[in-house]
Order: structure tokens, then C-alpha cells, then sequence
């Protein structure tokens, strides 16, 4: 397939653009909107019967999992073990035969995702595969493919296939909820609503990116950032820290909120930026109240919240980027975007090579 960058800049530009077009195909694949239910879908996965759901994969892969383990434990009460891959073929964890276990890639090759794979298959698990390339190894290998349909993926740093990750997991926690009745039929049609309100909403959120090239320039100054979450929120903190060290070659850390007493206090000084994700939801003031304890340190605050979290904060920050209101299960894949832009627009400031960053390889296929 050739794929054309069209106008755009880099191709990690245009695959952050086309988010809300792409995510709206994932969406298509699993959800039937007209009926708010989950579709029938080929699985092999009996999510009724299964007691634990063991999720592996690596880098980008690895978050969108993370966010995935919040979801299907909350929504669907479905225990989940999530792994760096490298880490789980080597752990010899205790796994059981009638469990499945999910492993998320985007090209469907990665060495130490498929060595997890052909590990749990040994043992006797139920497999499927959440990719991109339906003709890969791992998609080959596995007994259900979940495809995430971002289409091609080009820039090394992944956005696109982030954001289809996390549709799919989202769309796939609907199933297990259905399926494990843990949630009345009502409140799934007000999750495949929440989901299918996405295309939209993603779209509105991306019209920050102008607010995000100013900050953006002034990030480009900074030798380390901190990224704090909490929540869901977390796990996309972490994202937002790689996506920048990735391609802007600036340090970075993601961490959750809570933790900051915990180490990364003693970082803070009117150098290092703090880039704080908050929607308003559950633990906002819990949020609020880390960033009470960056700002009497001096440190300088980058904050993403909502129109609520906006008007509910009393902190002073350096700037404030505002995200339409949302649901907060959908709340993850809005957020992607800014961060996405953030990282991006940084390393177009510092004039790296954005879609082929230095030692970086699109797809790792040796351990
Ligand atoms: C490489 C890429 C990352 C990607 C990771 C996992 O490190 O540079 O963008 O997240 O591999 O790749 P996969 O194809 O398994 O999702």
C-alpha cells in the first residue's frame, strides 16, 4: 500500500488528524449505534466464562492496555494482569487454562509480544490479538483477531493506532459487560452512545492545536517535563512522557498524581514544566490538590481539564488547554489528542526527524 502524506507536514501530522475519521471505522466494527449495543463479533474469547483476562504488549501498545485494565475491571468487574511483554514471558506468573489473555499490537510482529503469545498459548489459554496488520504474525497466531482499523501507520511514534487501541478495548469492554451482566442494558446504550459521541468530540478537541504550537514553543526549552494523571488519566501521563521523549528527545516522566510525595516533589523548581491531565471526574480535587503542591514549589503548570475542571480550579497555571466536556469512560481518547499535539509540535520547534526519530524502529522484531 503507498500511502500519501497529502499536505501535511509529517505523517504523524496527518495520522493525528484523521483520528476522528479512524476511530469512527473501529467504532463500526464492534458497536451497533442504531440498537446501543455491542455487535456480534467473531471472538473466541468467552468473556462470560473467563475469571482474568491477562493483557501484554509493549510501548504505545502497553499504555492503551493500561487504560483497558481501568475499564474492564470497572465497568465489566473483570480482573486483569497487564505485562510489558518482555516482562511477562519471563515472569512464569501462574495462568489457567479456561482465562484468555490479550495482546496488543499495532504492527502484529513485535518479538516480545509474540513470545508472550506463543508462552500463554502453551499453557493453554484462549488468545486474541487487538491489531493493526490483520495479516501479521501475532494476528496469524492468535485464536480471535480484534482489528483496530487505523489503517496504515507510517510515523514511528504512534497516535492513530493509540487511539483504535483504545476504541477497541472500549468497544470490547462493552462486550464483556454485556456478557458478564454487570451493567443494565441501559447503561451499555449509554456507553456505545458516549462511544459512538467520539468522531465529534475528538474533532472539536483537536481545534486546540494552534493554543498548543504557542506552548509548544516554549516547551522546547525545557531539558525534562513531568506528567502527572490520575486514573485513567495516569497511564495516558506515561503516554504523553514517551510520545515527547520519542521525537523531542526531551526527557520526560509520567506519573500518577498520588505518587508525586512519593519522589518526583523534590524534581520541581520554575524549570521543570508540569503538564497536569485532569478531566473533571471523581478524583479531580484529589488533582487539584497535587497541583496546589507544584505551584507553592514554583513549579510551573500546564494544565488539561474540561470546561468544569477550568472553571472548578483555583490554581495558577502557566496555561490551561480546555477540553470539550465528556464522559469520562470516553475520557482517555479525547485526551490522547492534546498530548499527541504537544509532543509533536515540540519536536517540530526542536527540527527533528518526527517521523523517523534517531534509534527508533517502527516495529521491533528481535528481542
Ligand atoms: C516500537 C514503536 C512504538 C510501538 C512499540 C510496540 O517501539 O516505536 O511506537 O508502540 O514498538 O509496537 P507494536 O507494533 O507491537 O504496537
Amino acid at each position: 500500500v503507498v500511502v500519501d502524506r497529502g499536505n501535511y507536514r509529517h505523517f504523524m501530522q496527518k495520522e493525528i488528524i484523521e483520528q476522528p475519521e479512524v476511530v469512527a471505522h473501529t467504532l463500526a466494527y464492534y458497536l451497533d449505534l442504531a440498537n446501543g449495543a455491542p455487535k456480534q463479533i467473531d471472538s473466541a474469547i468467552d468473556f462470560a466464562s473467563i475469571s482474568r483476562l491477562s493483557i501484554s504488549a509493549c510501548g504505545t501498545a502497553y499504555y492503551a492496555g493500561l487504560i483497558g485494565k481501568y475499564w474492564f475491571e470497572r465497568y465489566a468487574r473483570l480482573p486483569v494482569d497487564i505485562d510489558i511483554a518482555s516482562e511477562f514471558r519471563y515472569r512464569e506468573m501462574p495462568l489457567d487454562k479456561g482465562d484468555a489473555a490479550l495482546f496488543i499490537s499495532q504492527s502484529g510482529e513485535t518479538a516480545d509480544t509474540l513470545a508472550s503469545l506463543r508462552y500463554c498459548k502453551g499453557e493453554g489459554l484462549t488468545i486474541g490479538a487487538v491489531v493493526n496488520v490483520r495479516e501479521s504474525t501475532i494476528a496469524r497466531e492468535a485464536d480471535t483477531i480484534f482489528p483496530i482499523l487505523a489503517g496504515p501507520e507510517i510515523g514511528v511514534a504512534s497516535t492513530k493506532a493509540f487511539t483504535c487501541q483504545l476504541a477497541s478495548l472500549a468497544s470490547l469492554t462493552v462486550h464483556a459487560a454485556k456478557a458478564r451482566a454487570t451493567l443494565s442494558d441501559e447503561a451499555i446504550a449509554e456507553m456505545v452512545h458516549d462511544l459512538m459521541e467520539l468522531p465529534r468530540l475528538m474533532t472539536e478537541a483537536l481545534k486546540v492545536e494552534q493554543e498548543i504550537v504557542g506552548l509548544s514553543r516554549d516547551l522546547a526549552h525545557a531539558s525534562d517535563v513531568l506528567y502527572l494523571g490520575r486514573d485513567t488519566a495516569f497511564p495516558l501521563a506515561m503516554e504523553g512522557a514517551l510520545k515527547l521523549k520519542e521525537i523531542s528527545y526531551i526527557h520526560a516522566e509520567g506519573y500518577a498524581a498520588g505518587e508525586l510525595k512519593h519522589g518526583p516533589i523534590a524534581l520541581i523548581d520554575e524549570d521543570l514544566p508540569v503538564i497536569v491531565i485532569a478531566p473533571f471526574d471523581a478524583v479531580y480535587e484529589k488533582t487539584v490538590s497535587n497541583m496546589q503542591e507544584v505551584a507553592a514549589r514554583g513549579g510551573k503548570i500546564i494544565l488539561i481539564t474540561d470546561v468544569r475542571g477550568a472553571a472548578a480550579s483555583s490554581v495558577d497555571t502557566l496555561k490551561t488547554i480546555v477540553m470539550p466536556d465528556v464522559p469520562n469512560f470516553i475520557a482517555p481518547i479525547i485526551y490522547a489528542l492534546p498530548i499527541q499535539l504537544l509532543a509533536y509540535h515540540t519536536a517540530v520547534f526542536m527540527g527533528t526527524d518526527v517521523d523517523q526519530p534517531r534509534n527508533l524502529a517502527k516495529s521491533v522484531t528481535v528481542e
